[in-house]
C-alpha cells in the first residue's frame, strides 16, 4: 500500500487482569519507525512519565497509533485532503469517517488503518481508550476540536459502550506547551479513574 517507514502497535507485555487501557496516538516519528514500536521517541518518554505519575503501567496497557506510517516532515496531513485537492491529484477520499478538520478528509489509500484500529480495539477489549490529540480523536469519535474536547469522556464510534478521553499529544507539551504538563496528567488520571468506575 505505501513505502512509508512503519511501526506497528505495542501489545501489552502484561495484560491488565481487570478493565483495560488503550492509548492511541497519531503516527509514528523517526525513532518510532526505526523501534518499530510506538511512543518510544521524546514524546513516548513524556508519555510514560506521565502515566506512571497517573497510577498507570504502560506495560499493561495497548498502546497505537492511527496511522502505522510516519508521514513525510512528521506531518499527519499527508494522509488527508480536501475534497478540491483529492480531485485535482487524481485521488480518493474516504467520506464515510467524517470530515477531519473544517474541510478535509481522510484519503482512501489510508483509511483501512482505521479498520485496521477498530479490529485491533476489538481484539484487546479496552474499558477506556485515552486519544493523543486530534488525529485519534477524529478516528476513535467522529469529532474535532481537541481543546474544547480534551478531559471530556466521549463515545467512542469505533467500539460501542467504551469511553475515550482525549488530552493533548505529548509532543504538544514538548513543543513550548509545559505549562499544559498538569491538565496532561488530571486527563489521564480521569482515564485512570474511569477503568475503576
Ligand atoms: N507521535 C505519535 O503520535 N505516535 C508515536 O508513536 C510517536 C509520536
Amino acid at each position: 500500500m505505501t513505502d512509508l517507514p512503519f511501526a506497528d502497535y505495542q501489545q501489552p507485555s502484561k495484560p491488565a487482569a481487570g478493565p483495560r487501557l488503550a492509548i492511541v496516538g497519531e503516527a509514528p516519528g523517526a525513532e518510532e519507525a526505526r523501534q518499530g514500536k510506538p511512543f518510544v521517541g521524546r514524546s513516548g518518554q513524556l508519555l510514560d512519565e506521565t502515566l506512571k505519575a497517573a497510577g498507570v503501567d504502560r506495560a499493561e496497557s495497548l498502546v497505537a497509533n492511527v496511522f502505522r506510517y510516519q508521514p513525510p516532515g512528521n506531518k499527519v496531513a499527508h494522509f488527508f485532503a480536501s475534497r478540491t485537492r483529492a480531485k485535482k491529484e487524481g485521488r480518493a477520499i474516504d467520506e464515510r469517517w467524517g470530515p477531519f478538520g473544517t474541510s478535509d478528509w481522510v484519503l482512501a489509500e489510508f483509511s483501512g488503518e482505521i479498520e485496521h484500529l477498530q479490529r485491533t480495539l476489538e481484539a484487546y477489549a479496552p474499558r477506556v481508550i485515552v486519544a493523543l490529540g486530534r488525529t485519534p480523536l477524529w478516528a476513535l469519535t467522529g469529532q474535532n476540536g481537541i481543546m474544547q474536547l480534551r478531559g471530556t469522556v466521549q463515545p467512542c464510534r469505533l467500539l460501542p459502550g467504551v469511553d475515550v478521553v482525549p488530552t493533548f499529544h505529548p509532543s504538544y507539551i514538548l513543543r513550548g506547551q509545559l505549562a499544559e504538563q498538569p491538565t496532561f496528567l488530571a486527563d489521564l488520571k480521569l482515564a485512570a479513574s474511569l477503568l475503576g468506575a
